[in-house]
């Protein structure tokens, strides 16, 4: 077992200083506190392989993320781990992400430029974080230049590009969601807003990272933000109002197989007790322990499994993550919306549990050979991360402000931290967008990743930060209901 990963090391890209004295950051490995560089080595064993190898032979891979946020920087840690990766590359990248692996800086969002430098790099899988290269075609252009690549088409990226078309397929696909209509002009607007009543859900039919969406029991606001939209040159979707707590499922799917990622929550609101505009997201935790037994399984076969197959029935098979935006309703579970990528901040939350190598999971499904059997291996403990904005966000945020007390909040059991909009400044760190960073905790329970995660929050400072005091808070205090069940 040693020599097997003795061998892949000459090749090996690692930064030494990610293998650290914190065990809990190097998930399965279980490096021991005070162990040497060299002895470091030898932990980086998997818990179990998650696909076959060809006795004899090791599957190495080098891999590219592409995408400049806190998913990335997430989704990168986690490659790190797997010990089929030797080498891992980022574009653009962020201040935190170029601490641990080389970046490049090309605007990945333009197909030509990300399939040069998957050439130059030799890439063995390219992995895409956001939607926006999605939906500009960069996966196309990479697969037709013979990589493999995670992340879907840009014609199976519609699940997430346009709410109608979303709402078409999961009419196809019989999938359950609000019911809705789609308006082109002011007057129908108005008239599904009365149909379907207080609170009024509007959305703009478009890609608009999480943004595009009021949800409001103001009728004037409903049709101001409908009339924005028209004027903006889109059109709307009206939706019925959805009741009951909201769950994220990432679904891995390689065109045919589905394979769920642990439930996690999301906080979109920007302020405590949901209150104030939509962000990107707040903050996350995974699992939900108020989740009731079997509802991962519904999802699968009432949602994830007829959407990918319907989509594969349509010639634009969906390789990638199937995110699920959920709500538990009191007539069952219900899609909100879906997305094609991964979402943040869930992840951060998510893949700190995941013991799978990640690589593996996401070139098998690159490659059209996940097994539904596969079961995943996850740490037992709960992860919270809290995100930490800069002023002003959502709107205008603020930027270049340095940024105190990363190495205190990395240093803390169980936690790290995670860039999203970060750049380096000579000696320092500054901001550079919205979201900042997140700090994601491990603990043994809920309340205990809670404590931890805001602990190494309030160990960050900057001028302006602002982030939510009430991540995962009433699921501590078992405050989260399931709606009734109604006829
Ligand atoms: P979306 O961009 O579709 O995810 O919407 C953003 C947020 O608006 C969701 O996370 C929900 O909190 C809320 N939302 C969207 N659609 C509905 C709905 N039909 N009922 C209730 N809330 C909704
Ligand atoms: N956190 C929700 C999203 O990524 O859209």
């Amino acid at each position: 077992e040693r020599s097997r990963y003795c061998l892949r090391w000459p090749g090996c890209y690692y930064r030494p200083h990610l293998i650290s004295s914190r065990s809990d950051f190097y998930g399965p490995f279980h490096v021991p506190f005070g162990a040497s560089r060299h002895e470091k080595v030898r932990f980086l064993v998997p818990s179990a392989p998650l696909f076959e190898r060809v006795p004899g032979t090791l599957n190495t891979m080098k891999v590219l993320v592409l995408g400049p946020g806190g998913r990335e920087h997430a989704i990168i840690r986690a490659l790190l781990r797997d010990p089929e990766v030797t080498e891992v590359h980022s574009a653009p990248g962020n201040a935190g992400i170029a601490q641990d692996v080389p970046v490049h800086a090309i605007d990945a969002n333009d197909p030509a430029q990300a399939t040069a430098l998957a050439r130059e790099l030799n890439a063995d899988l390219v992995v895409i974080g956001p939607e926006a290269p999605l939906v500009a075609g960069v996966s196309d252009a990479l697969r037709e230049a013979g990589f493999d690549v995670f992340g879907p088409s840009a014609a199976a990226a519609q699940l997430e590009g346009s709410k109608a078309f979303a709402k078409k397929v999961m009419e196809e696909a019989s999938v359950p969601t609000a019911r809705a209509h789609e308006a082109r002009t002011l007057p129908e607007a108005e008239a599904a807003l009365d149909e379907f009543g207080s609170p009024y859900v509007v959305k703009d039919d478009g890609l608009a990272a999480g943004k595009g969406v009021v949800v409001t029991e103001d009728r004037a606001v409903a049709v101001e933000h409908a009339r924005a939209c028209f004027e903006a040159g889109g059109s709307v979707v009206i939706e019925e109002y959805l009741d009951g707590p909201e769950v994220s499922l990432f679904v891995i799917s390689d065109g045919k197989n589905v394979l769920p990622l642990s439930p996690a929550q999301d906080f979109k609101r920007i302020f405590d007790n949901d209150e104030g505009p939509n962000t990107g997201g707040m903050g996350a935790y995974t699992p939900l322990p108020w989740l009731p037994e079997g509802f991962v399984q519904e999802v699968v076969e009432k949602v994830a499994r007829p959407t990918v197959a319907r989509m594969a029935e349509r010639g634009t098979p969906f390789v990638g993550v199937l995110f699920c935006g959920l709500a538990v309703t009191n007539r069952g579970v219900r899609v909100i919306e879906f997305n094609a990528r991964f979402g943040d901040p869930e992840t951060q939350a998510v893949l700190a549990r995941l013991r799978t190598p990640l690589g593996q999971l996401l070139r098998a499904a690159a490659r059209g050979e996940i097994s539904e059997s596969t079961e995943l291996d996850w740490d037992p403990r709960t992860a919270v991360d809290v995100v930490m904005a800069a002023e002003n966000y959502p709107d205008t945020p603020r930027k270049g402000d340095a940024i105190s007390g990363l190495d205190k909040a990395n240093a803390l059991e169980g936690v790290h931290v995670i860039h999203a909009g970060t750049v380096v400044s000579g000696e320092e760190i500054h901001t550079a967008g919205g979201r900042v960073l997140a700090v994601v905790a491990l603990g043994e329970n809920l309340g205990a990743a809670r404590d931890a995660a805001y602990e190494g929050v309030r160990a960050i400072s900057w001028a302006g930060a602002q982030y939510r005091t009430d991540i995962a808070l009433k699921a501590v205090e078992n405050r989260i209901h399931i709606p009734a069940p109604r006829d």
